[in-house]
This record gives C-alpha cells, structure tokens and sequence, in this order.
C-alpha cells in the first residue's frame, strides 16, 4: 500500500520502537490519524503526535477498509500502563506487540514451529515484564479470542495453537513468579559488569 494512503498509524505502547517515526509517517500520510490505548493518548501520544491523536477503549472496533480491527487494552503486559493489542477480527491475526519477542536476525515472517522456547530465552536475559497481578488474566483474554495467528512486534509470526501457547505463556510466568529474584537480571548484570 502507498504509504501516503495510511489512515491509521498507531502502536502499542509508547516507546522509540513503536512512535519513534510516527511524525515522519503523518507527515508522508495527511489523512492518517495516529492512535494507541486512552491513557498513552493522554500521558505521552498528543505530546508527541504531529497531530492529534486517536485513544481507543478497551474493546472498541474500527475499520481499516475491508478489515475490521478490536482493540484489547492490556496494560502492564507485558510492560506500559498505556499498552494494548490490535485483534484483526476478519483474519483471527493477534498483533501481539511485544509479546513472544524472539532475539536474532535472519528469522522467516512466519512460522508453524512454536515461538515460546525461543522468548523465554530472551526473557531470561532481559526480562522485559511488569509482572503485574493482571498478567495471566490479560493473556486469557487473548486466549478466548483463539488467534490464527500470532503477529509479533520482535521476531517470527507464529501460526497455529495460538490460544495454548498464550496459556503455556501465561502458566510459565505463574511458575517463575514464584522464584523472582529481588534484583531484576538486566540490573544485577550492569552492576556487577
Ligand atoms: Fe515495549
Ligand atoms: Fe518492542
């Protein structure tokens, strides 16, 4: 699609990786609006927006031509009070942010092999959650909605089981709430490095 016919620009969170280049893309599309979650519109998006912004509530749809887009706030998962999740209701496709953020390069756009080994190995090193009381209940929200895809921000799109492997998700962060260390990992390193 030419990018100057985009009518919706938006992200998840507010972070350099998601609006880093919003001004940059309003600017190459007059007609786009940007939007995100409510309270990032509030606390960070209409202060950095070129123009102002769109916030959806939790569960509101819109319309991207023929597609039809739900918006999920899910604040806290994995990190940003302001963070939500796009549900594209005509192909069941999760865009799932940061969730299942997979490290390296070279990786194919998709993929039937299951993503949560190699995320959890990224967590391990960085552990990149709020871990919130809300975390498992926000991912079985995900869950019902039973994804075809998984569309994620950082690495591979996973098709398949999407719901199980949000639960295996979720059941694997129940387990290691259970052994938080008191320092996060990322910390103790800089520290000790
Ligand atoms: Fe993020
Ligand atoms: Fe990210």
């Amino acid at each position: 699609m030419p990018v100057e016919k985009l009518r919706w620009i938006g992200g998840s969170h507010f972070e350099g990786d998601e609006f880093g280049a919003l001004n940059d893309f309003l600017a190459a599309a007059p007609e786009a609006t940007p939007f995100g979650a409510e309270i990032g519109v509030l606390t960070s998006l209409n202060d950095f927006a070129s123009r102002p912004a769109r916030g959806f509530g939790d569960g509101e749809e819109f319309s991207i031509g023929s597609r039809r887009m739900k918006w999920l706030y899910t604040p806290h998962v994995p990190h940003g009070w302001d963070c939500g999740i796009l549900f594209d209701l005509s192909t069941r496709t999760l865009l799932c942010g940061d969730l299942f953020t997979q490290p390296g390069a070279n990786m194919p756009p998709v993929t039937e092999s299951e993503v949560l080994t190699a995320s959890e190995g990224m967590r391990e090193m960085m552990d990149y959650y709020a871990h919130a009381t809300n975390t498992s209940a926000t991912l079985e929200r995900m869950a019902d909605l039973d994804p075809s895809m998984l569309a994620c921000q950082h690495g591979s799109a996973y098709r398949g089981n999407s719901a199980a492997l949000l639960r295996e998700l979720a059941a694997t962060i129940e387990r290691g709430n259970g052994k938080l260390s008191t320092r996060p990992r990322a910390v103790t390193a800089q520290v000790d490095g």
